[in-house]
């Protein structure tokens, strides 16, 4: 019989940001920072990479923002129902070992990629300083679990509504001037990635973003997810997804995530008429 992968919780963290606990066993016990699963709601759905943001037991969690067909079906999933597949751990872990401080930064969503990183990182023995911003403060996610993971937490949001008027990259520019960074994470959305990586650049601070192209098979076969890194051909799902910051070709990232732009809407309209 075919197994089916249980949603255990589902919750709404903030417009259009959903939170779901999926109970997937081996996805669990071998999970770790930085990996990611492939998600089909049912047998004729689409694959959606998803990055694992906690695990709890034999359940791991999972944060989406509705914004195509697939999430906003997702979406519509509540505690009880089943999911058709759950692949994973895809991807390398993070590298973690004990660098001294570490900077975890996430934007937007990104945010759901932080907490997983952060508990290696101090695991590990490292001074972990997150920073984590959103557009306003109504979209900001996990500020208390991140307050209680990190050893210091800063808050940004585009328009002041809480904590720090402006961007991580401000925060960060602040960080490196006046104290000493080993290592920093930055995951959000891949301008944000590119703008504030480049505060490190001048202190030649190791900078990891994890890459968030279009994915399909996960497994390195289609060649969908394929990032330039360092001048070399890459497949962010087995060679990634995090990458050297210093090395990514951003502006061959976003024009590749606009590829279906137009078959992305079509598809969502037609999920909701
Ligand atoms: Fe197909 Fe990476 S998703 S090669």
């Amino acid at each position: 019989m075919k197994r089916l992968y249980k949603v255990e919780t589902a919750n709404k963290l903030a417009d259009r940001v959903y939170e779901y606990w999926i109970r997937a066993p081996q996805v669990a016990q071998h999970a770790r920072a930085g990996q990611f699963v492939i998600l089909r709601l049912h047998e004729k759905g689409e694959r959606i990479p998803l990055t694992i943001s906690a695990v709890r037991g034999d359940a791991v969690r999972v944060i989406f923002m509705a914004v195509g067909k697939t999430t906003e079906e997702l979406a519509t999933l509540r505690a009880g129902d089943s999911i058709s597949d759950v692949v994973g751990p895809l991807g390398k872990p993070s590298e973690i070992e004990n660098y001294g401080t570490c900077c975890v930064i996430g934007g937007g969503v990104g945010i759901a990629s932080t907490p997983l990183i952060v508990k290696e990182l101090r695991e590990a023995g490292n001074h972990v300083i997150g920073i984590i911003g959103a557009r306003n403060a109504d979209l900001l996610i996990l500020e208390d679990e991140m307050r209680e993971a990190c050893n210091e937490l800063y808050v940004t949001t585009d328009d002041g509504s809480k904590g720090v008027h402006g961007f991580a990259a401000d925060v960060l520019k602040k960080l490196l001037a006046e104290r000493k960074i080993d290592r920093v994470w930055i995951i959000g959305p891949a301008i944000m990635m590119k703008v504030t990586s480049g505060a490190t650049v001048p202190y030649g601070v190791k900078t990891y973003v994890s890459l968030n192209p279009i994915m399909v098979d996960g497994t390195g076969m289609c060649g969908s997810c394929r990032v330039t890194v360092g001048g070399e051909t890459k497949f962010a799902c087995v060679d990634g997804p995090e990458f050297d910051a210093h090395q990514v070709d951003f502006a061959e990232l976003m024009q590749r995530q606009r590829i279906y732009t137009g078959q992305e809407k079509a598809s969502l309209e037609r999920f909701a008429e």
